[in-house]
This record gives structure tokens, sequence and C-alpha cells, in this order.
């Protein structure tokens, strides 16, 4: 393998084989399988999940890793093409990226969405861009468009808990925040839904459909899993018999870019806030999931978050299960 960035690139047989590689770790340590080998980690956007697991995972397997940020004490570092870089950055990010790239054996960039042009964010071009300058396998450690570990960590969530796959209802509903949020969980989330075969049913408020081209791109999956991808603005509806509801915020795509015209329309959806009356007709034992962070009384109550449904914790946990298993796939295949 050399470039981890999308779920649709594998298909299910190869995803089953990364799932059943992050079991047999689990179950087998191997702590020496990736001695010698450095994984670089650029982090130009906060993490504490992927910033942490992903050294955890090196750790675990016998392998070193380092990370570079902005907040580190490196000098400013540049993005925008063809400017004169006569302010603050001292450094370009076209030398940067592959200096960086040439210390390691493999390379993970982290730069979540600009949010000014919805086309540029879904063609993933700031991520692209740094992508083509990286001769060394590399990891999509959230983009504007994708996060394929969270997605593999939920799928893996979702078999260690024999959520099933064939005819299991899958909501992934909008939920209040009060800043726009990119759509990267949100796309690789109903992607990996609709790959695994479930029935995927898009909960969110008028405004806040998400793209076509993210919606066209699941239905291929599930036209080729058996399971189906459909929108709906009615929490009943969506809810009726669902065993998981995986809550997000994403930007409005209404107003994609503008941040006051956003702001006034989210101002309005205070109480698309997960709470237990949400699960009225769901079945008895409907899951929560969220990617974390998460914004308590905000996105979701307490009691939902500390109550038996929530599985919050065991994704996260899988993080490092699951990128253990594209690490020792990059590294050793
Ligand atoms: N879910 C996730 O990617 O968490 P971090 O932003 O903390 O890495």
């Amino acid at each position: 393998m050399n470039r981890f960035n999308d779920l649709a690139d594998f298909s299910r047989e190869e995803i089953g084989a990364l799932l059943e590689l992050a079991e047999r770790l689990q179950q087998q340590p191997e702590p020496r399988a990736l001695e010698g080998k450095v994984l670089s980690l650029l982090f130009l956007s906060p993490s504490l999940r992927t910033l942490a697991s992903f050294q955890a995972a090196m750790g675990r397997l016998g392998g070193s890793s380092f990370v570079i940020s902005p907040d580190m004490s490196i000098h400013g570092l540049e993005t925008r093409p063809g400017i004169v870089m006569d302010g603050a950055a001292a450094e370009h990010i076209r030398e940067a990226v592959p200096v960086i790239a040439s210390y390691g054996d493999a390379m993970g960039i982290r730069a979540f969405a600009e949010r000014r042009s919805l086309q540029d964010d879904l063609a993933d071009r700031e991520f692209e861009n740094l992508a083509s300058l990286v001769d060394v396998p590399l990891i999509n450690m959230e983009s504007a468009i994708q996060h394929p570990c969270q997605s593999l960590a939920d799928w893996k969530t979702m078999d260690d808990l024999e959520v099933p796959a064939q005819n299991g209802r899958f909501v992934l509903s909008w939920a209040f925040h009060p800043r726009a949020l990119p759509l990267a969980v949100p796309a690789s989330t109903v992607q990996m839904a609709a790959m695994r075969g479930m029935d995927v049913v898009v909960l969110n408020p008028p405004g806040f459909d998400l793209p076509e081209t993210i919606m066209d791109k699941a239905r291929a999956a599930a036209r080729v899993s058996g399971g189906s991808v459909t929108q709906t603005g009615d929490r009943r509806e969506a809810m009726e018999g669902a065993h998981i509801i995986y809550a997000k915020s994403w930007s409005s795509t209404q107003y994609y870019g503008d941040r006051l015209a956003d702001q006034a329309q989210r101002e309005e959806l205070l109480d698309w806030c997960v709470d237990d009356p949400w699960f009225e007709n769901a079945r008895a034992d409907c899951r929560f999931m969220h990617c974390l962070p998460v914004r308590r009384g905000v996105v979701v109550t307490d009691r939902v978050l500390d109550g038996p449904r929530s599985i919050v914790l065991p994704e996260a946990r899988n993080r490092m299960l699951a990128q253990m298993a594209v690490l020792h796939q990059m590294l050793q295949g």
C-alpha cells in the first residue's frame, strides 16, 4: 500500500483484510514488526487522538515517529503558492514537506479544509497539493474531505460490537455546533457505512444537505455492497429501527464559505443536540457514535454520552489498532 487516503480506493475484501490484521495485532502483538522504520507526522491542524494514536501505533510495532506542527518552535510556514515571502513566514511548504518526508519511511499529513470554495474542498485541493510533494507512502490524517483512519476505526468498532452490516440501519445525523466544521468526517462516514453494506440515512436540517458528489459516491458503494443511502430532515423517520446514530456537525452547504450566513442559519438549530428522546423509535440497543472531540451539552447531552449507548471511547481506541494495520501493511508489505 502506497497511499491511505480514501476507503473508496479499496475493495470491501481489502478493507476486511486490514480489519483482520488489526484484530490479529490486537490479539498477537508484533513489537518488532516495524523495527527501524520511521513515520513522519505533519499536523497543519490540531489533534489529540490522531497525534497520540499514530505515535502509539508506531511504538507498539517497534518503529518510531516524529511530529511537526506550526505551534512548535519551527519557522513560520507559508502555504500559499506564488507568494513573495516578505512577511512573517520564513519557510515555504514546498520545501518543508519534502524535507520532512525525506526523514521517514512513510508520512502522515493533516490539513483541514480551507472552507472558501466547496469545489476546491470537494477536490481536496490543499491535501493533493501537499501530497504531490511527498515521495514516500502517505497517510491522510484528515483533509478537507477525507478522514479514512477514523472511518476504518469506526468500521472496526461496529464489527467488534457485532452491529449488523447487511440490514443494519446507520443514521448519520447533523448536530449543532457553534462553528462551521469540515465535511471530512461526514463524507468518510457515509462512504464507510455504505461500503459496509448498511442502510444509511443522512439526517440534516435544510441548508445542510451533503453535496451530491458525496451522496452519489456513497450510493455507488451501496449498490456494490447491497446497502442503501437516503436523506431526510425528519428525525422520527430517520431513527425508526436505527442500530447506530453517528452525530457530527458540518458546514452549511447552502452558504459554504460564507461564515456570517452559516452562523445565522445554524443559530436556529440549537435543538439538534442528541438526547434520550431521539431514541424513542430506534432499536433498544441503538448505539451512539462520534469521532471526538465532542462538545457536551451542545452536540450531545451528558446522559447519552455517559450512558450505555455511547461507544465513543472504543471508537477512539480503535484508531490506534486500525492505524497499526495500515502502517503494518504499508511498511512491512
Ligand atoms: N477524531 C479525531 O480525528 O480526533 P483528533 O482531531 O483529536 O485527532
